[in-house]
This record gives C-alpha cells, structure tokens and sequence, in this order.
C-alpha cells in the first residue's frame, strides 16, 4: 500500500506521498493493540487489473484494479452484495496467513432481503447455511483460530442509504404499526437450530447402515434405445418421433443426434463384457418400436430389426445376466405420430399389437418388463414444455393430460394383454415405470410450503401411480383442474375422466412398483391465477437448497435422504408394493476425468437410504437399476450430460467403453449385496478378481485385444523385425549379387583363364 500510494503521489507531482506515515514510536506504539482479530464480512468480488487515472487522487484510482460481481452466486437485495460463501473461507485464512494465526471473531456477517420479504426468508437462510459452514471449514479444516460467528443483525432496522427499505434481520420489525413488533423470520429458527448445535450435526438420517439386501436382489443397470443404439436407418428400421427431432435445428444442444449414439447396435459384445465387468445381474434396455415396426403397425415385422434384440437377449442369458426389457422409452413411430400421436386414442391399441409382438417372441426368455418409462415426460415435457420429442408447447393446459390419460390406458392394455394371454405361460413380470422427484416445504414452518410440497408429489408421482395402484386420479389432482377448468369458463375439466369400468380395469395392473428416482426438490406455493397449464393447477414452484451437491445436471441436486422418504410414501400411499428402482444416477460434464468419486458418493448414500427404507422401515424394495451402463444421448442436452459407468470415447470412431473409477466401487456393492461392516471384517467380498476388464485403450493388433502399451511395444517390435527384415533381405541381396559378381568374376577370369587356357 505504502509503495502504491507513494509511486501514484510521485506521478501525480507530489513531493511526499499522499499516504501518511507513522513514526517508529508510533508504530511500535500501535503494533499488537489487538486481543482479537475482530472481522466482519458479506462478499467477495471478482477484480481485475487496470491503470487508474492519476487524477482525481483518490483511494479508489490508488488501487489499480476494478472490482466484478462474482457472477456465478446469487444476487441480493443490495447491489454488489452476491452472497458468495466460499469467499469467506479464504479471507478467514488469508488473515491466519498473514497476521500470525490471531485468535478470529465475526462480528458481522448477514445478506439484505427485500422488505416485503418479512418473515419468510429463505434466503437468508441459504444464506447462514452457505456461510456458516464456510467458517466451520476454516475452523476444523484449515486450522483457523476462530472463536466467534456474529449474525448482522438481531432485527430489521435503519439501513443507512437504504433506509427501511431492505432488511438484514433474523427478527422482522413492522415500521408501519407505532409498537414496532417483531417477529422471528424463518432464518431465526434456522440459527438458533445452529446454534444449539453449536454447528451442523450429522443426522441419524446421513450415518451410514451396515447390512444386507433380501437374498436374489435385482442389481441392474439401464440405457434406452434411441440412447444407445444408432443404426437410425439400418435394416430397415422406420422413422421415429426422435429422429425427426434431433434432425430438427436448434432443438438439440450441439446438434447432436442419435444417429450413431453408443452404436450398441453393432457392438452387442462390448455391452455384454462391461455389463460383465460391472457384475450386474440384470441388464435393463428398450426396444425401438420402429426397428420391429417400421411404421409402428403390426402390417409389416422387421425381421432384421428383431434379431438385434433376440441376439443381445441370447447373449445377456448366455452371460448369466437376465434382461429386464422396456417396451417404450420416449421413440414412438413417426408414421404413428403423423396421426396424432398419443394425442390420438387409437394408440392405445397400436401399443397393444406391438407388444403383443414382443411378448410372443421374447417372453420364452424375457421375464420382467417395463410398458411405459416414465409418462410423466412423455406427457409433459414432451407434449407440455415441448423440449422433448414431438416438442408440443402450445396446448399445455390440455394436451399432457390427454396424452397422460392414453399412455395409462396403454399400459394397462399391454398389461392385461400379457395376464391373460402370456402369464401362465411365461411367468413374468410387468409394470409400469413411474419417474418422480421427492419435494419437501422450502420452509418446513409453513403450511402453506408443506402443502404446495404436496401437491408437487401428487401432480408428479401421483398423475401415473393414483390411477394404476389405487383406482382413478387422484381427489387432489380431480379437483383443482376441474375448478380451475371452471373457473376459467370452460364447461368441464381439462383432465379427461376415466369411466368407472376403466377405473376398474387400469387399477391393479401391475405386478411390481417400477420407479425412476434421481433428486429432491423444496416447495412453495406459486398463484398463477387464470393460466390454463399443469404448473398453474399444481400451484407450486420448486427450488434446491444451495448447500445441496450439484451434478452435471441443473436439475439434479444430491439428495439421498429424499430417496429413502419417497420409498416411504410409495409404501404408505399405494399399499405396500414391491418395489423395482428401475433407475436411479448422477451425471458430470466438461472435461473427461475417469476418477468420478462423485458418482461413487451418489451410489454410496443412495443405496444406503434404500437399505434403510427396508431394512429399518420395511419398505419392499426388491431391486436396483443404475442410470446409465455408459455415458450416452442425454436426450435434448446432447452428449454434454454424462450419466455413464463407462466413459465412450467419441472422439475415436470404435467409440470404445472406459470403465470410469465408479464400476469397481458399484460392482463391490453388488458382490457383497449391500454394505458389510467395517466393525467385524475384513469380508471376503470387498476383495474381488477383475471379471473382465475392458482396458482403457484397448486395441485390435494384428487380430489381437492389446492393451496400448502392449500394442506400442508389439508395434516396435514389428518395425525392428521388419528393419532386420529388410536390412537382412538387403544384405542377402548385395551378398548374392557380390558373390554373384564375383563368380562371373571369376568365370570371366577362369574363362579368361581358359580362354588363356585355350
Ligand atoms: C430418465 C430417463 O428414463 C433416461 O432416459 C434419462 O437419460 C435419465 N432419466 C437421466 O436424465
């Protein structure tokens, strides 16, 4: 500072730098008159270099730099304020670096809400949360003295610039009644929490179970077919509702399409040795609708199309690996969408022909089936949002839930199809596979959170399950669209009604809960007033918490305690039915790194809050599908999200499997069928032989799998043999054209000999 002001001054023309210096009596008089480093704190800027203007002489063109919002961490109510809590952690230990490790108070540290806020102040919450624990590293990580958090401040009050038109308290004051009353916010109840725990305590929900799954659990792990597969136009195969789209500009990022994919279409050996490798017993895959039937009728069968599935169903059996085979994953035939799709109710018998098709011909081999993956997607995303394939936005009010009413008819038909056609003699198993998140009240003392919680599940998991498991829509969901319908001068509701015989013969058709689950969301209620769309009638909106672990995915927040909850409610609200987690995973993006602990800390707590959910609360979950074998199309977001065990390299045209670091860390989980204890090892299980390894780099060498190195040193090889190869061929050939030489040498000789002789 001392040599910035002085150098600035000396520019400026000035004899004596404008920074005033202290004398040594002064200095020593001042050093050390500190028992604490009293620090307060809000946020952290990004700053950049730039030379400041020499005139006007100030503080602020001393500096040299120009300060940046740290763009990436929520904005507050005051300007330049972001609440960025990791910057708290390093100022705590540039003040140990700098100042000799001082004993560290906080005496300020609190985020500016608005005013209307008042009490139900969520991100101040956020806020303590993030910052807190920031400190709490420092404290127990990094070694930081610090014996102090202060949180600014106690109530609302004068906010100097910003008068009484922002708050920073944990108590709200109402400045428009004469007797000021205060109230605790939200954020009160959060820091005396805190407080109490003199920290964040682990709670019984995060320690780790040690035990077992029931005997013959189903470990799994699955892929789609649009997802893997490629071979868009091979053999045959028709159009689909996903091929148009991904051909469609603009609504793929990247331009990505599945044309190629994984091409698991050609290379059913390589995904069965990683399935081998990964040790699963159960492999989890669809079948594309117009590979059998190119134009989604039964008039015409593929056959071409079909040996794939009858070849990798053949090989999976031949690998001790049973399939578990979903009949629709979102690629429904174009030809059949040219009519209207699932809009048009005749699908429902399209989808019974066609899985008619599949049962007759694979059921001797396959035994547990999926109909539908996840109507909710189907419905709304791809007919509500429209960033799926067809990609309708336009009747959001309407359209999912006809398309939503037809796909559970459809399951149910296919379902009813295989009980009373296919079951004694094939003896599987079908259902439907249902997606949801898990949703708790953003803030947990407001009813109206718990409430607006409620309605997410009921709108979400309760849409497919209600009428399958317990007959007909939900009351929730029945009323609130009717009386929105009505209200908005519609003469009935937007939700189509079953019939009471169609209530009769959806309920029950299933023989086991098929459930997707990958997050947990916090709700609130959102009045969305006259707006005829399925957010409107669900009334609610959904956030993370910010202390949550991302993924690679915006959507997808780590939350394992969520998993063990919605079991939970499954059990309770759909009659205890076995359960099959047909999947269940967690993405990156950017930059390949094969160590992904992230995802071996997903499967870790996940698996272990459902080994809770039946050991302790007898949930009866019989199965475990990972979400996904290998890194693949993640749909509208291209190759970007990589949800994989195996890493494909697409920048090689074999797009060769890599086992990332989390194959070994799942197949340990699966050979020891849960989690042995630590306590009384050490178990045999933990110690696994390599099945068989799919190297990194391995590569074909002269009809060999070698690994790169070994390839390397083969190459060598033949190059040297080749190099003795030719040298020798060269010498041979210099040495017999020598002797050659030398002989007809010689006979020139000898005849010259002769000649001489003769
Ligand atoms: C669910 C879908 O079934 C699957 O296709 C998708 O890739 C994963 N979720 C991850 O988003």
């Amino acid at each position: 500072m001392k040599a910035q002001v002085l150098v600035k001054s000396e520019l400026q023309g000035l004899p004596l730098s404008r920074l005033p210096s202290f004398t040594e009596e002064e200095k020593n008089f001042i050093k050390g008159t500190a028992d604490i480093f009293c620090v307060n704190h809000y946020t952290t800027t990004i700053v950049s270099h730039v030379t400041g203007p020499l005139s006007p002489p100030s503080y602020q063109n001393d500096r040299d730099f120009t300060e940046e919002e740290e763009g990436g961490s929520p904005a507050t109510a005051i300007k330049n304020q972001r609440a960025v809590s990791w910057g708290l952690r390093r100022l705590l230990n540039w003040i140990k670096e700098e100042y000799g490790n001082p004993e560290i108070y906080i005496t300020n540290n609190g985020v500016a809400t608005k005013e209307k806020t008042s009490w139900d102040d969520i991100d101040r919450v956020f806020f303590y949360k993030t910052y807190i624990n920031e400190a709490l590293k420092a404290y127990e990580v990094d070694g930081v003295q610090l014996k102090g958090y202060t949180a600014a401040s106690l109530m609302d009050s004068f906010e100097w610039l910003n008068g009484y038109t922002v708050g920073f308290g944990l108590y709200h004051v109402d400045f428009t009644d004469p007797n000021r009353p205060r109230t605790p916010k939200f954020s009160a109840h959060f820091y005396f929490q805190v407080m109490k725990d003199n920290g964040f305590q682990t709670n019984d929900d995060e320690r780790m179970l040690y035990g077992e799954f029931p005997q013959g659990f189903l470990w799994s792990t699955a892929t789609a077919s649009y997802q893997i597969e490629g071979g868009w136009r091979a053999d045959g195969k028709g159009l689909s509702i996903w091929d148009k789209f991904a051909h469609t500009p603009l609504r793929i990022f990247e331009n990505d399409n599945g044309d190629i994919a994984c091409d698991s279409y050609n290379k059913i050996d390589e995904d069965i040795a990683i399935l081998k490798q990964l040790r699963v017993n159960h492999y989890r895959f669809s079948i594309s609708w117009t590979r059998i039937l190119p134009d989604g009728t039964k008039n015409y069968i593929n056959e071409a199309g079909f040996s794939y599935y009858d070849r990798l169903v053949n090989a999976l059996l031949a690998a001790n690996i049973q399939p578990h085979v979903t009949l629709y994953h979102w690629d429904l035939p174009l030809a059949l969408q040219n009519v209207g799709g699932w809009e048009n109710d005749t699908i429902v018998e399209r989808f019974r022909d066609y899985a008619d098709i599949i049962f007759s011909r694979l059921g001797d081999r396959v035994k547990l089936w999926v109909t539908i993956n996840e109507p909710y997607n189907v419905a709304m995303v791809g007919h509500g949002y429209g960033v799926a394939a067809p990609g309708i936005s336009f009747r959001p009010g309407t359209l999912p839930y006809i398309v939503g009413h037809n796909l559970i008819k459809a399951h149910a038909e296919a379902w009813h199809l295989y009980n009373d056609k296919y079951r004694a003699k094939q003896n599987g198993k079908v259902s439907i596979t249902i997606n949801s998140d898990w949703s708790e009240p953003r803030n947990p003392y407001k009813q109206e959170d718990i409430d607006a919680a409620r309605r997410v599940i009921q709108f979400y998991i309760g849409w497919f399950a209600h009428p399958i498991f317990n007959g007909d829509y939900s009351e929730m969901m029945k009323t609130i669209i009717r009386e929105r319908s009505l209200a908005a001068g519609l003469t009935q509701s937007r939700l189509p009604e079953f019939t009471p015989e169609e209530i009769k013969r959806i309920k029950g058709t299933y023989d086991y809960f098929g459930f997707n689950h990958y997050t947990t969301v916090l709700a609130f209620p959102v009045e969305y007033g006259n707006l005829q769309h399925y957010d409107g009638d669900r009334g609610a909106g959904t956030t993370a918490d910010r202390a949550w672990l991302n993924s690679g995915s915006g959507w997808l927040k780590i939350t394992p305690f969520g998993l063990r909850r919605i079991l939970n409610f499954i059990k309770e609200e759909y009659g205890n039915p076995m359960i099959i987690i047909t999947e269940n995973g967690i993405s990156e993006r950017g930059p390949v790194d094969l160590k992904d602990s992230h995802r071996s800390y997903y499967y870790e707590k996940y698996i272990n809050q459902m080994l809770k959910a039946n050991l302790l609360d007898g949930v009866d979950v019989r199965g475990y599908t990972t979400w996904s074998l290998m890194d693949n199309l993640e749909w509208a977001t291209g190759f970007a999200e990589r949800f994989g065990h195996f890493y494909v390299n697409r920048s090689d045209p074999k797009l060769p499997r890599v086992a990332k670091e989390s194959v070994s860390f799942f197949s340990t989980i699966i050979n020891c069928n849960g989690f042995p204890d630590p306590a009384s090892g050490p178990h045999d299980c933990m110690k696994q032989e390599p099945e068989e390894t799919i190297n990194d780099s391995s590569v074909n060498f002269l009809g060999l799998k070698l690994s790169a190195e070994e390839a390397e040193t083969g190459l060598n090889a033949t190059f040297a043999l080749l190099i003795i190869a030719v040298t020798g061929a060269i010498c041979l050939s210099i040495g017999c054209f020598l002797t050659k030489r030398r002989k007809k040498e010689t006979k020139k000789v000898d005849n010259v000999e002769l000649e001489r002789k003769f």
